[in-house]
């Protein structure tokens, strides 16, 4: 996820750029760049954030132009640094351009730009996209706009894109799939903004590029918007903007947490993107790929974590487990760094994180590098420390996670385990054909399930109503969804302050059902698949001491919806992938109880996001 702002029109664009991308660093911040035309094009970019960039732009010439485009970039593919950074800038050094996104098949048209003699100084798709376009300039001899359509409709991938051609300083073309794209419109001026923040104090007036569709503008003309894939004019639809600056920064949505729970369809797809082809029978993951012997010889993964990524672990062991039958030990980052741990040849330390700057996990790495040990780092952020220290590893693409209460990075974490362990059932033979198949089909699936179980919101702001003036509650689940019970306490202790314990279902027994009252609120996940009578047996023992029963069941159970208070359903899905959906509505029960509860939901107290101290 990336941040883009471009200006086209009377006033000056650099401080239009330069304070917009500050508004836009919540979507990355690891390197930023800026070009403006003022007789000559002037390009600047620098590891770190805008006010590093800021540093660059020094004289008055520097700082003057009518056009000009910025970027504030979360890296995902090359490492961030100055060179990595945007703008790109063709070989002709004529074309600009700032991208948002992802280009699949990049490799392939840079081989055959650099046959044609194209150089390439970076290690980004984006820089392969702008020499693509000047190609198509030169050998079509089209304007801008044509050669942008003409390149995208060769290119896979997501992108939003601004470029303009300095031969040509009145004109910017852009264009969407996948990635946003605002374009704020004022008397013979145009903003353009990976959201709106950017611009609302100049015009209120403002149209969003659909997927599949591109613009070019100029001073003073209508937009000519047209469909990439097929030319079709389309007639802009402008909206008024309604939201303040705060409301929109996080998109409308009350508070970080509530749009990180609502982003997560979206960035699951984003984790699968080119990895995972169902119509292929596939799943490409290069950091096994290119260690796959490793996997294959596996008599162990030491799973590492802390918080959140220490509950994904757990559903990682029950996945590597159940269908790579590869055994699976999960420990604390600070308990594994500090006693002798027993790591042998052909164990695998995995370590998860978020950020990738948890110190305790980071630690833990070290210890297990001088045991020699070999590193698979599942993480976030990237380039940061954890991937960094590993040897090799996935991304979750998760995108910036800024709510401190964890949400999309566990759901993305959880669907990285999948498909790693999918992967290896299938190499390993550990699974039919017939399995992975529906496997494979069944996660491909998973984002528009959990759009479904999305649908559960009003509802849930009942129930959350309903308990928000609880002291204790309980959360059981039983197999997969046992890590679920977990991190569904720890979502509801750490936003609303409500004590709240998660336990393996039959658990309860030796102790917890001590506690059980008529005031206890008991979140039970009890989906059909899995040990659903025995879920059924603790649900009847926690209703006979009168306690509250707030089950997840599946759609359309009957049994428990007997049984329990309330019900919430999710679509059925395989038992292995569950834990991606339960999840959801747990998120949203602590996050709307508390809001009522008035607790300050994106900042809770005493937690921090990245916890770099020991
Ligand atoms: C902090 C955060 C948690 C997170 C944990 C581990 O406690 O508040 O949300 O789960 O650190 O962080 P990591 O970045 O390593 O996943």
């Amino acid at each position: 996820m990336c941040g883009i702002v471009g200006y086209i029109g009377h006033r000056n664009a650099y401080p239009i750029i330069i304070n917009g991308l500050k508004r836009l660093e919540y979507r990355g911040y690891d390197s930023a760049g800026l070009a403006l035309f003022n007789h000559d094009l002037i390009s600047k970019k620098t590891k770190g954030k805008v006010a590093d960039l800021e540093q660059l732009f020094v004289t008055k010439a520097e700082t003057e132009g009518h056009i000009g485009l910025g970027h504030t970039r979360w890296a995902t593919h090359g490492e961030p640094n100055d060179i990595n950074a945007h703008p790109h800038i063709s070989n002709s050094g004529n074309l600009v351009i700032v991208h948002n996104g992802i280009i699949e098949n990049y490799d392939a048209i840079k081989q055959t730009l650099i046959q044609r003699g194209y150089q390439f100084e970076s290690d980004t798709d984006t820089e392969v996209l702008v020499n693509l376009i000047e190609d198509v300039m030169r050998n079509e001899k089209v304007g801008l706009g044509k050669a942008v359509q003409m390149a995208l409709n060769e290119v896979v991938g997501a992108y939003a894109i601004v470029v303009f051609d300095k031969q040509n300083p009145d004109e910017m073309v852009m264009a969407r799939l996948g990635s946003p794209l605002a374009i704020g419109i004022g008397e013979e001026e145009y903003f353009i903004a990976s959201d709106a923040t950017p611009f609302i104090e100049f015009t209120k007036n403002a149209m969003y590029l659909e997927d599949e569709q591109m613009a070019i503008i100029k001073r003073g003309a209508e937009p000519d918007i047209r469909n990439i894939k097929d030319d079709s004019k389309i007639l802009p639809y402008i909206q008024e903007l309604q939201l303040s600056l705060d409301q929109i920064e996080k998109g409308g949505y009350e508070h970080f947490m509530l749009k990180e729970i609502y982003e997560q369809p979206n960035v699951l797809r984003d984790t699968m993107r080119g990895r995972v082809l169902p119509e292929k029978n596939l799943i490409k993951l290069s950091g096994i790929d290119n260690y796959l012997n490793k996997f294959l010889n596996a008599d162990r993964i030491i799973m590492i974590g802390a918080g959140t990524s220490w509950h994904a672990g757990l559903v990682g062991e029950y996945l590597f487990e159940e269908l790579a039958r590869i055994p699976v030990e999960v420990e604390y980052s600070s308990e594994f760094r500090y006693r002798n741990p027993i790591i042998k040849d052909n164990d695998i330390v995995m370590p998860v994180s978020q950020s990738g700057e948890t110190a305790d996990t980071l630690a833990a790495i070290k210890l297990a590098k001088e045991k020699n040990a070999f590193i698979y780092a599942i993480c976030n952020v990237v380039g940061s420390s954890i991937p960094r220290e590993s040897d090799s590893g996935t991304y979750t693409h998760a995108g910036p996670e800024i709510g401190v209460a964890s949400t999309k990075a566990f759901t993305t974490q959880v669907m990285v385990m999948a498909m790693m362990a999918l992967k290896l059932a299938k190499e390993k033979g550990t699974i039919s054909m017939s399995e992975y198949n529906l496997y494979l089909s069944e996660l491909a699936q998973i984002p528009e399930k959990i759009e479904k179980t999305l649908k559960t919101d009003l509802y849930i702001q009942q129930i959350a109503h309903f308990y928000k003036d609880a002291t204790n509650a309980l959360y059981l689940g039983r197999g997969f969804n046992f890590p679920v019970a977990l991190e569904g306490a720890l979502k509801l202790k750490e936003i609303s302050y409500i004590h709240a314990e998660g336990y393996p279902a039959a658990e309860m027994k030796h102790g917890p059902i001590a506690l059980i009252d008529e005031n206890m609120p008991v979140f039970v996940i009890a989906t059909k698949k899995g040990q659903y009578e025995k879920i059924v047996s603790n649900i009847q023992e926690i209703k006979s001491r009168k306690g509250k029963i707030i089950a997840i069941v599946t759609e359309g159970d009957t049994q428990v919806k007997n049984l329990a208070d309330h019900v919430i359903e999710i679509p059925e899905t395989l038992e292995a992938f569950t834990p991606l959906l339960a999840t959801i509505p747990l998120q949203l029960l602590s996050y709307y109880i508390a809001v009522y509860r008035g607790c300050n939901v994106d900042q809770p107290r005493n937690l921090a996001k990245s916890v770099t101290v020991e």
